[in-house]
């Protein structure tokens, strides 16, 4: 980041300029990841012809950029290459990608890409099959709805199955498809997952989790009983990934989520904040389950003009299933760890009510921080019941600088030394009807003096054990991105912000108290991160 570019990130990634949307087909191939995303390279916004961008890594934090990997060239795809995803195929160890192109009638169609020359490390250049499209809009679905191919998985039987994701009026569907050769495929005439009143499901994605609390990933196409399922889907109407545990009956070709999708703040997601059209895949290298997500801006289309750039991918995280089994656990990938470079640590350290203090001595525009609370006696919460209420309209109420018996603590992100400005990440803890609860906050209505600007305020809940004696929260910070992971990684909210004085040497980074209770430092570490080599092929050093 300069001072011309205030906001552009030294860590996430980014395209060297215009507009970037969902992440497609991430993989790691023969030693290489791979991260495509819907890109407009013409400009800034999104367009009428977009194409999947393509960068290569070989750990993936640093990132080399490549030419677009498929753009539109013929009937099946000419007015746009959008989202999709890649599979590889065991035995044969060939990557395909199924990407949705929309047509020359401005219709949904799935086609099949695949490519050149397997022995270039890079896989630079796709070809498409001659048989595209190998999927049209089926009956019961509307030819302008129906896209954005998962990763294939293969069942017991040796056949191929995708879920494409479908809207048919209000109801939002996950259309079930079924190839042995991965060319010919065969629609099922009952939705994999259906939701009444929902709109459009758009970026399905379906993978299995191990139920023993074990941080692995699962392959895709694993089957037995020390796994359960998970299938995401991106709401449009909502514009947030949620997720849904449940049971694959793959006899019958469907997915039975525990708990229905209800469009209240009861619903599981990914992240709390801004967040969407997320994909997972799994890596044999470390045997981990990675998702990123696409970060929208939360500034005006003309800002984005002018800063010549849109969009942001998450650092990508780590998935898993809690021990608990009842939510998934997300936590930066421990590559972005190489990054940091100068540490500070501040051990016991009471907070008493009102306290703030000061981080100092790293470059809190661009910094890591991990923090371990020690709460008092949990009897002493405030009550609250937790039934019907909005949490992230809780948050907008409560807000950092108002005072609770315990909390709100947490950090002051992105801070101007006078605290004109700040992005406020904090914890309250209530007693609820059945135990205790906390709320979780990312508060961005003070974090700039700029007008114009998204600040939604963004919050979940969650239960605690009655017997909790600490709660963790590490932030991502990156000039324009804060990404927060509460209670381990159990609560993640990413929020966009665009200070006019906290920026670079001028930006501070505080934790604080404002809660009547004293709380304890138990443990803080801070790292000022290093740059990320992000660059064309040829004009970085990172090969
Ligand atoms: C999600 C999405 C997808 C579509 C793509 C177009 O953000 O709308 O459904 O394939 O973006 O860029």
């Amino acid at each position: 980041a300069t001072a011309k570019q205030p906001y552009r990130t030294s860590y996430h990634f980014q395209p060297q300029e215009n507009w970037m949307n969902d992440p497609n087909g991430p993989m790691y191939y023969k030693g290489v990841y791979h991260l495509f995303y819907q890109h407009n390279p013409e400009a800034a916004t999104f367009g009428d012809r977009i194409v999947w961008g393509h960068s290569v890594s070989y750990d993936l934090i640093n990132w080399i950029h490549l030419n677009n990997a498929i753009e539109p060239s013929g009937p099946y795809d000419i007015n746009s290459c959008w989202s999709g995803s890649a599979t590889i195929i065991p035995g044969k160890e060939e990557p395909m990608i199924l990407y949705t192109g929309i047509d020359d009638k401005k219709h949904q169609v799935q086609n099949l890409a695949v490519p050149r020359n397997l022995s270039d490390t890079f896989l630079r250049e796709w070809v498409k099959h001659s048989q595209n499209p190998v999927m049209t809009p089926p009956s019961g679905v509307e030819v302008d709805n129906f896209r954005d191919p998962s990763t294939a998985w293969q069942g017991k039987d040796g056949k191929w199955r995708v879920v494409v994701g479908a809207q048919n009026g209000d109801e939002g569907k996950a259309i079930l498809y079924q190839s042995e050769d991965f060319v010919n495929w065969k629609v099922d005439p009952n939705p994999f997952y259906a939701s009444q009143n929902t709109g459009v499901c758009e970026c399905p994605d379906f993978f299995p989790v191990y139920i023993n609390g074990s941080t692995n990933g699962v392959e895709t196409s694993l089957q037995n009983p020390s796994v359960r399922h998970v299938l995401k889907i991106s709401y449009l109407r909502k514009q947030h990934d949620y997720y849904f545990l449940g049971n694959y009956a793959s006899d019958q070709g469907n997915f039975i989520p525990d708990v229905r999708f209800t469009g209240t703040s009861s619903d599981l997601r990914y992240d709390y904040g801004k967040f969407y059209a997320s994909k997972s895949f799994f890596e044999t290298a470390k045997n981990r389950r990675i998702l990123w997500g696409w970060v929208n801006e939360s500034d005006s289309t003309q800002d984005d003009i002018q800063k010549g750039w849109a969009g942001l991918q998450t650092i990508p995280r780590q998935v898993w299933l809690d021990k608990s089994g009842k939510r998934l656990v997300q936590w930066p990938l421990e590559e972005v760890e190489q990054l940091r470079g100068k540490h500070i640590r501040i051990t016991r350290e009471n907070l008493e009510h009102g306290s703030n203090l000061e981080v100092s001595g790293i470059t809190a525009s661009q910094a890591d921080v991990e923090v371990l609370f020690e709460l008092p006696e949990l009897e002493k919460a405030e009550f609250l019941d937790p039934n019907g209420v909005d949490p992230q309209l809780l948050c907008s109420q409560e807000y950092a600088a108002r005072s609770g018996t315990i909390g709100p603590f947490g950090l002051l992100a992105l801070a101007s030394k006078d605290l004109k400005e700040h992005t406020a990440v904090f914890f309250r803890i209530y007693r609820a009807p059945n135990g205790y609860v906390c709320l979780m906050c990312s508060d961005q209505s003070r974090s700039s003096l700029r007008h114009d600007l998204d600040k939604t305020t963004y919050g979940s809940i969650l239960d605690i054990d009655p017997n909790l004696k600490t709660i963790s929260l590490r932030s991502l910070i990156d000039h324009s991105i804060v990404e927060s992971f509460g209670d381990e990684g159990r609560v993640c909210i990413t929020s966009r912000v665009y200070p006019s004085l906290a920026i670079d040497k001028d930006a501070h980074l505080y934790v604080f108290n404002y809660g009547s209770q004293s709380v304890v430092v138990s443990e803080l570490n801070a790292w000022s991160m290093k740059q990320a080599e992000i660059g064309y092929e040829g004009n970085i050093s990172y090969t």
